[in-house]
């Protein structure tokens, strides 16, 4: 049987990304809470096996099969969202494509395709949620994953840093413009976290090399996983975060302390 109590007994969550990596958890964590969920991604596969693996002990999961970059996909997003939950109440703008380089060896299609996604997909999938998320009122509240290197510069990562650090003043524009209706925006700026999006720097060095060059990278000495985000996500997204908007919470293991 679904959760009934819980921080977020009740509440309809949209999760994009979620069929993967730190979404994926996020949207464990919301359903261990009482929320019901629906989660969305380009593909088929991992969106089928998250839901296969929650629908028994959580029933209220879905999945919707979207592209963020394209605003057709995700005004069908916002139908099936009213028809499958009949409302929102939280909207966490998580999916994210992270692609390394310069400026000489970073062409216009990937910076495009970051921007599309990181940024103009967040934008396009909040402008559509807005409505819902108005007509839940008070307490409803919008999560953005930015990054650390929303904040921090780091060589070669010129696209994503720059659409990260642009998510980041988006959430805290859109937290003072719908401040008054009581709708809170935040943003949580993940260190490095073992998931896929780390699969092709694994790939260069191995697992556990990898892992122990990432380890010292953070000053707690130690990498993230995707559960320490998702606890982050909890606590701003439920009652007990109800006096902040416009935060960004690194959860890092220190790296912003920098
Ligand atoms: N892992 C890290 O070290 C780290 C650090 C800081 C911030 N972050 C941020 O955390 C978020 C989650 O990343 P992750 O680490 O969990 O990596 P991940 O497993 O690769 O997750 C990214 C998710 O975004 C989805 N996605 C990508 N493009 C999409 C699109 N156009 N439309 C819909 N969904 C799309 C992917 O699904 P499909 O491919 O099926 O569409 C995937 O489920 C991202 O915003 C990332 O930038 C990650």
């Amino acid at each position: 049987m679904a959760a009934m109590a819980g921080k977020l007994a009740g509440k309809r969550a949209l999760i994009t990304g979620g069929g993967t990596g730190i979404g994926r958890e996020i949207a464990h964590t919301f359903l261990e809470h009482g929320a019901r969920v629906i989660i969305c991604g380009r593909r088929h596969g991992p969106l089928k096996e998250t839901v296969d693996s929650f629908k028994p002990q959580y029933p209220d999961i879905h999945f919707v099969e979207c592209d963020i970059s394209d605003p057709e996909d995700v005004a069908v997003l916002a139908a099936k969202t009213r028809e499958l939950l009949g409302g929102l109440d939280i909207l966490v703008n998580n999916a994210g494509v992270s692609e390394r380089g310069d400026l000489e060896s970073t062409d216009l299609k990937v910076w495009d395709r970051v921007f599309n996604v990181n940024l103009r997909g967040a934008f396009v999938v909040t402008q559509a949620m807005l409505p819902l998320l108005k007509d839940s009122g008070r307490g409803a509240n919008v999560l953005n994953i930015s990054s650390n290197l929303g904040r921090q510069a780091e060589q070669h990562q010129v696209a994503y840093s720059a659409s990260k650090a642009g998510l980041d003043m988006f959430t805290r524009c859109c937290a003072l413009d719908y401040a008054e209706a009581g709708i809170r925006f935040n943003t949580i700026s993940p260190g490095v976290i073992d998931t896929p999006m780390q699969d092709h720097n694994k790939g260069e060095l191995g697992y556990q090399e990898w892992r122990s060059a990432t380890e010292q990278m953070h000053p707690l000495k130690a990498i993230g996983a995707p559960r320490d985000v998702a606890t982050a996500a909890l606590f701003l997204c439920s009652s007990d975060a109800e006096w902040l908007t416009g935060v960004n919470l690194p959860v890092d293991g220190g790296m912003c302390a920098r």
